[in-house]
């Protein structure tokens, strides 16, 4: 089977999902698929070839002609971190061609990428999340209030972002407005969240082999002062799997996590970030195309789990085709 690795992005995960795909791809390169990288960016389209040869893609149906031959793709596998991967357009655009394709739909990418829209519509299910203040590029913006309702220390960030990028850990009023700053870089609107003070756990939750399933869990110990970019992949942080969680701390995040994506219907990838404050789990957010490269936590959830890259990644193509 063709299976077109999308990859790339407009957004400034671009790199990370580069790696992602391109560990995608060498792992689907020693199966029975025959996989394709597909570099996605706002000026081009196209199929890059193993000696890096650009092919454009036809976007009316998806296809790429190289050297005279038309080629089609039976499922697309999504390693587009941010937008227009994660964000539902894809998925859309996917879904018009009737193509399958490895994330979760349209609307689950949308509503999980706009972390507001996400945490309320989970807070009436009983999920707990932070406290938080939301800003539109434009707002008038008063930092008592903020600070009234948030807290100090706080976080500060782009409401549609990954990777960490345009978050800023905020100690003192006088840093509040730098911070806003550099998360409006980001998007135009920002989530203004109170610091929750426990141990932070990563939660992958997969569809594999028809099941809902819950990976090894990864407790967070960031040498930096939180779980930044050069903590996520510039080897600044440990990654603990399994997490150093109690039997009852283990049982609660797990039931939260599996509610979460049955609540939202996800379906194939998800890694949910939960931080424990007063014995509970608290959701930051969804990811619903999350990192894929060596240094990433879901890859290494499945390896605890005895399940390799090529299962993780066959398992996902298989669900999306049935
Ligand atoms: N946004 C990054 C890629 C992640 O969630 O792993
Ligand atoms: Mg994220």
């Amino acid at each position: 089977k063709n299976i077109a690795i999308i990859m790339g992005g407009y957004s400034s995960e671009y790199q990370i999902s580069l790696k992602s795909g391109n560990v995608v791809y060498d792992t689907l390169k020693a199966s029975n698929y025959t996989p394709y990288r597909i570099h996605i960016f706002k000026d081009k389209w196209v199929l890059v070839d193993h000696q890096d040869q650009e092919f454009p893609v036809d976007k009316n149906d998806f296809s790429v002609v190289v050297n005279s031959t038309k080629i089609t793709f039976d499922c697309v596998f999504n390693a587009i971190h941010g937008s227009p991967g994660e964000d539902g357009f894809m998925q859309a655009y996917f879904k018009l061609l009737n193509r399958p394709q490895t994330s979760c739909g349209m609307y689950q990418a949308a509503l999980t990428f706009n972390k507001r829209d996400c945490l309320s519509v989970l807070k009436p299910y009983g999920i707990l999340t932070a406290e938080s203040y939301y800003l539109n590029l434009g707002d008038a913006i008063n930092e008592e209030d903020i600070i009234k309702k948030v807290g100090l220390p706080c976080f500060v960030k782009a409401n549609k972002a990954g990777s960490s990028f345009g978050i800023s850990k905020v100690y003192k009023q006088d840093a509040l407005q730098e911070a806003i700053t550099v998360a409006f870089n980001e998007d135009d609107e920002i989530i203004i969240e109170s610091f929750l003070d426990g141990t932070e756990v990563s939660v992958g939750v997969i569809t594999y082999k028809g099941e809902t399933k819950v990976l090894p869990l990864t407790e967070i110990v960031s040498d930096n002062d939180f779980f930044d970019y050069k903590a996520k992949y510039l080897g600044q942080s440990q990654e603990i799997t399994p997490a150093r969680l109690t039997t009852v701390q283990e049982e609660k995040v797990v039931t939260v996590a599996k509610k979460v994506y049955e609540i939202l219907k996800m379906k194939g990838y998800s890694r949910s970030e939960f931080i424990f404050k007063n014995g509970e789990p608290h959701l930051l957010e969804v990811n619903t195309v999350p990192g894929l490269t060596n240094e990433s936590i879901l890859p290494q959830q499945a390896t605890k789990a005895g399940i390799s890259m090529l299962e993780l990644f066959s398992s996902a193509i298989e669900e999306a085709l049935k």
